[in-house]
């Protein structure tokens, strides 16, 4: 089968397209030729080599989601998956490819209304803005802010939340158009990176959503409102200074919190259901999965080049 492979670690012309052995499911084991290949910011992370401790070589195959038509099943399968049409999650590797494996407790069937451009687009972003609104305790009538809300975990959020009844959801994005956007999917306020919204902007917030991380964490510690809670999902900014828990102790009166949340700590039932859930809400139209572009699988080094200029809105496919 065709797949794209990392050769080099560290700028997108690495990937490179190859040849490989198409994979052969073991007990438990599904396959699938892929129709749609999720290109996620974890996969650029892995593509600089950043995370060569984690035991990633030269020849491994990027990406973590990808949807299509389950071709082959292992032994303690039950054959009637052959044919279906799934959301499948490869784990941090295997994606970028014609075919793709994983346990048969990694794929969610599609409903048939649900393309598998839009699946690869919600299917790990949704869930994680989904557990990452819960880890807060987010409740109805709370404030949201969702700090890198222009990637796919961020658009979700945004919606999550205003489907979740929050009495605002601000954004923070680095342009108006992309702010206009939000607008459009339930923000109410459009702040820059910085976290300046204006004077109608609320200036404490219940509940922060944070993919970015970064040197500006402390400053957005100091805007949650009393009993508020700082999620950290991503660090597309890099990690915060160390001392940042300096910034939260300064306001011991206030009672915030901070915590980091990954989708490794949620069981696979629950994971299973509310991805299904969100691909029901898609068909009905209550959630949507913004498309930056769709390449062809050969482009993938074009695809993280995008990344990589921060010109991404939502999420790139590749279709092999
Ligand atoms: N917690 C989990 O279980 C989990 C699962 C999967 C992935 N992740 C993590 O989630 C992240 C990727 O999420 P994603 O694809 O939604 O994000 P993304 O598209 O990579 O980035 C989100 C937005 O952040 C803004 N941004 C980028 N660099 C910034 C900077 N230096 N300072 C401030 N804002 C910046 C950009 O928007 P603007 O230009 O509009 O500001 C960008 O569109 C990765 O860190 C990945 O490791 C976490």
């Amino acid at each position: 089968m065709r797949a794209v492979t990392i050769e080099r670690f560290g700028d997108p012309s690495g990937l490179v397209v190859t040849d490989v052995p198409g994979p052969v499911p073991g007990p438990g084991q599904v396959v699938i030729d892929t129709e749609a290949i999720g290109v996620g910011g974890v996969d650029a992370v892995v593509r600089r080599g950043t995370l060569s401790g984690f035991g990633f070589t030269a020849g491994t195959i990027p990406g973590s989601e990808v949807a299509g038509t389950v071709t082959a099943v292992g032994a303690g399968v039950d054959a009637s998956w052959t044919g279906c049409r799934v959301w499948m999650f490869t784990g941090t590797s295997g994606g970028y490819a014609e075919q793709a494996i994983a346990p048969v407790g990694d794929i969610v069937a599609l409903p048939d209304e649900m393309s598998s451009i839009d699946a690869v687009t919600l299917g790990n972003s949704a869930a994680v803005a989904h557990f990452a609104l819960a880890h807060a305790r987010f409740t109805t009538g709370e404030s949201v802010l969702v700090r890198g809300a222009a990637g796919s975990i961020g658009i979700a959020a945004v919606e999550l939340a205003a489907r979740g009844g929050a009495s605002a959801v601000a954004v923070t994005t680095s342009s108006e158009k992309r702010g206009e956007r939000l607008r459009e999917l339930g923000a109410t306020h459009v702040l820059d990176r910085s976290g300046d919204g204006g004077a109608n902007a609320p200036a404490l917030y219940d509940v922060i959503i944070d993919v970015v991380a970064g040197p500006d964490t402390p400053a957005f510690i100091d805007r949650l409102a009393p009993n508020g809670r700082l999620v950290l999902v991503g660090a597309v900014a890099g990690m915060p200074p160390a001392d940042f828990g300096t910034r939260l102790l300064s306001g011991f009166q206030q009672s915030r919190s901070v915590a980091t949340f990954s989708l490794d700590t949620v069981p696979a039932e629950p994971l299973d259901t509310t991805r299904a859930a969100h691909f029901a809400a898609a068909v009905r139209g209550e959630m949507h999965a913004v498309v930056h572009d769709v390449l062809p699988l050969d482009a993938a080094a074009d695809a993280h080049r995008q990344m990589d200029a921060g010109t991404v809105f939502g999420r790139i496919v590749l279709v092999p």
